[in-house]
């Protein structure tokens, strides 16, 4: 009997704990020297100016919506191939999302799927990197220069990637990462939003830290500027705790991305002759950060067939998970606005057919010889079982 091989772990090293406990035994736990480091990284990497720490992705979501003065009677355009942080900040600020459907190969929105959704009342498009793949954001990028329509980038998936060299974060207006832990980094909860707009980064900086009004504020200089609340604020700092945690793995970031990819090129080999499996599709300009590895079943397998599939893998301690279900069809989603199946057929059939896999840098090639071995033979049975 072998281990269990989780979905998902975070890669920690000595370098992480050494830099939080210097920053614990610092005494200072909030707004300081890590997070001015953390932003900076990321938004290097990212090519742009601006990068602004925030407790977690969905967060940065809400702030550039509320940057670019969304708000109720606006409508957003969003994939309905996602996950539920992509629609559900447009919901936050009381605009409407209108979703489109994905591409069956990329599985991001094209851009003449979104042009047929864009109304007088379109304020943005929130474009997202599915799974971490860049494949045509530099056409919806198109689309909002175009259509004078900002584009968020929702690049929560794909810290790291690049599309012909352009990296991930540069495609929008605005980008947002997100640092949960199964991320190519993390700072345990965290996200971190990206521009090169001086006036967006003052607000997000300001909204994020309970509206005061300046960088002085959030130093604490300044009599009563910590006390001074300019507009609507929140709470949605990043430790410094956190910001430590994201400076040391942003150190790693090149080599996370080469294990990813060494441990994504090990299943691509190893499973991509099976017929029953449908790989993931990733373009030759294109550079992955893989976020998680997913195959579909092929059509002939329904979702029941995939279910008892995931099933029989985590019987067997392997981690399998269904990516995702279409967010217009979420009970939340489905109540409000009466979506129903069949609505966006593409982003159904796909969701009904993926299997995330177990996807992380420890993992070892006996490991995935063995989850692509657990895999073929529940996709056996489930044939099997077809047949009576
Ligand atoms: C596409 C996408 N958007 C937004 C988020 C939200 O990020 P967080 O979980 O940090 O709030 C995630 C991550 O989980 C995501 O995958």
């Amino acid at each position: 009997m072998s281990d269990p091989i989780p979905l998902s772990m975070p890669d920690i090293t000595d370098d992480e704990v050494r830099l939080v406990v210097d920053t614990l035994r610092s005494g200072r736990l909030s707004i300081g020297p890590q997070l001015e480091q953390f932003e900076r990284l990321v938004a290097a990497r990212a090519g742009r100016r601006h990068g602004v720490g925030v407790n977690s992705g969905t967060s940065g979501l809400h702030l550039a919506l509320l940057a670019l003065g969304i708000g109720p009677g606006d409508e957003v355009i969003t994939p309905a191939f996602s996950f539920v942080a992509s629609a559900n900040c447009i919901e936050y600020v009381g605009a409407k999302p209108v979703f489109v459907d994905c591409d069956p190969r990329t599985l991001n929105m094209r851009a003449e799927d979104v042009e047929k959704k864009i109304t007088e009342k379109t304020r943005a498009i929130i474009g997202v990197e599915v799974f971490g793949n860049p494949k045509g954001m530099i056409q919806l990028a198109a689309l909002s220069t175009k259509y004078e329509i900002p584009m968020i980038e929702d690049a929560c998936e794909g810290l790291g990637g690049s599309w012909r060299k352009d990296p991930i974060g540069k495609f929008g207006r605005i980008a947002v990462f997100g640092f949960y832990p199964n991320k190519q980094i993390t700072t345990g909860e965290g996200g971190m939003i990206v521009t090169d707009d001086d006036r967006i980064a003052d607000l997000c900086r300001s909204m994020r830290n309970q509206g005061r009004a300046s960088a002085n504020a959030e130093r604490g200089a300044g009599l009563g500027s910590w006390l001074t609340h300019e507009r609507l604020g929140y709470n949605y700092r990043l430790s410094e705790l956190q910001a430590a945690l994201g400076v040391a793995q942003m150190r790693r970031l090149n080599d996370l991305i080469h294990v990813r990819q060494r441990i994504a090129d090990h299943y691509t080999r190893r499973l991509s002759g099976n017929a029953d499996l449908i790989m993931p599709t990733i373009d030759d300009d294109v550079d992955m950060s893989w976020f998680v590895y997913v195959v579909r079943m092929s059509d002939q397998f329904s979702m029941e067939e995939r279910d008892m599939i995931i099933e029989g893998m985590r019987r067997h301690e392997v981690g399998a998970s269904n990516y995702f279900p279409p967010i217009p069809l979420q009970p939340y989603y489905a109540r409000k606005y009466g979506y129903q199946p069949g609505d966006f057929p593409v982003a159904e059939s796909v969701s009904q057919r993926t299997i995330a896999l177990p996807f992380f840098p420890g993992l070892t090639e006996r490991e995935i010889d063995l989850v692509a071995q657990t895999l073929e033979l529940m996709i056996t049975r489930t044939t099997f079982a077809r047949r009576g």
